[in-house]
């Protein structure tokens, strides 16, 4: 460890200490049955006040000092809503998936690929946990998400039209472009719609191949009665011009698990639990979207390209 290693944990320390912090002096029930140790928790939380404190606030609930204005804004813990989460919409994430994001940082925002040691993110992830009580419930846990295998290997001519349909076309399909730009003629979409529901489109939305701000669930600020007063406004990504924030670390190519549709929102998104519409099971919907996906980036999306993590700030609908 080098000294300023040992300087930011003697002031971490204090900090912790100092404000009168709440040492844990007993187990932390979580749901299953299973308990976090009492060296874990204290050791979780040095670590969280030493490297997440200043952005995701002493209780997690997002309000650090460096939180003033930032878009965007630190995840608040407290409510227990994760986005990057490796199981299905609305649940709680995985610990690989924690893991992930404190590994690779979320591309183009302030969470930057945080260079935390195994050990130490070994003990954060057990600590978040308490910060919500979510965590003490069983049926609140997501089951991770499989990819299938790609049902479409060799045949890209028509996975490409299969994933087109799907994105454009609601029915039938999942409609991102609902939110995200079109990237199809409208002569196109018609006819794909036509095929789908036996109509064709009757209007198309003004600025369709734009990508437009969303109100997104995610409180900036709260009225007396605690309710949200300002939602946090975020951009759905465009394909063609911007990187996603889960991309892959530099130097590696994307698998289909990168590219397929990320978000399970209902957090801090706009965005609703983008599954299929239809019957296609969950895995083969994903594989097929993220083939189309794959084809559409014209750059393998890549990180620590962009020097500072705020440069990106008009990805997520930042000002
Ligand atoms: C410089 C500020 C900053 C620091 C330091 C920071 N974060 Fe973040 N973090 C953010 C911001 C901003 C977001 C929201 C990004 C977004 O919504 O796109 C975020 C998001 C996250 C998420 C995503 C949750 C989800 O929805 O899936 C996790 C997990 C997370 N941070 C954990 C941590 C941990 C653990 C640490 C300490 C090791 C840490 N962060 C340090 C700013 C920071
Ligand atoms: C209701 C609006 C909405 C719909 C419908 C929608 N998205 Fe999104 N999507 C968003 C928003 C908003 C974001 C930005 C989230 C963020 O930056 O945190 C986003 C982000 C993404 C990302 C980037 C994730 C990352 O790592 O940065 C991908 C990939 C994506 N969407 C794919 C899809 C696909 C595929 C579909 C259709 C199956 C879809 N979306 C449908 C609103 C939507």
């Amino acid at each position: 460890m080098t000294a300023l290693r040992y300087a930011f944990t003697f002031v971490a320390a204090l900090l912790a200490f100092g404000c009168g912090q709440r040492k844990f002096t007993e187990p932390y029930k979580l749901a299953g049955n299973k308990s976090v140790d009492v060296k874990t928790l204290n050791d979780g939380q040095d670590a969280f006040m030493l490297y997440c404190y200043a952005c995701h606030g002493e209780k997690g609930d997002g309000m650090g000092p460096a939180s003033v204005g930032m878009r965007p804004p630190p995840r608040n813990f407290t409510r227990g809503l994760f986005k990057f989460a490796g199981v299905e919409a609305g649940k709680l994430p995985t610990d690989e998936a924690l893991d992930r994001t404190i590994r690779r940082g979320l591309y183009g925002t302030p969470m930057l690929p945080w260079d935390v040691p195994v050990i130490e993110r070994k003990d954060i992830i057990p600590y978040l946990k308490t910060l919500s009580p979510r965590w003490q419930s069983e049926e609140e846990y997501g089951t991770p998400i499989e990819i299938s295998p790609d049902p479409w290997v060799g045949k890209s001519g028509p996975a490409l039209e299969r994933g087109k349909q799907v994105y454009h076309v609601a029915v039938g399909g999942a409609g991102c472009s609902g939110c995200h730009p079109a990237y199809a003629t409208r002569a196109e979409i018609s006819q794909m719609t036509q095929k789908a529901t036996g109509e064709p489109v009757a209007e198309f939305a003004e600025g369709m191949y734009q990508s437009m701000l969303r109100e997104s669930e995610y409180p900036l600020s709260y009225d007396d009665k605690g309710e949200m007063a300002k939602a946090y406004q975020i951009l759905p990504v465009d394909f063609l011009t911007q990187k996603i924030k889960t991309a892959p670390p530099l130097g590696t190519v994307p698998t289909r698990d990168q590219c397929s549709p990320s978000h399970s929102a209902g957090t801090a998104t706009a965005s609703p639990a983008s599954g299929p519409a239809t019957a296609m099971s969950n895995s083969e919907f994903r594989s097929r979207v993220g083939a189309r996906m794959l084809m559409m980036a014209p750059s393998v999306p890549n990180r620590n390209g962009g020097g500072t993590g705020m440069k990106n700030g008009s990805v997520t609908g930042a000002r």
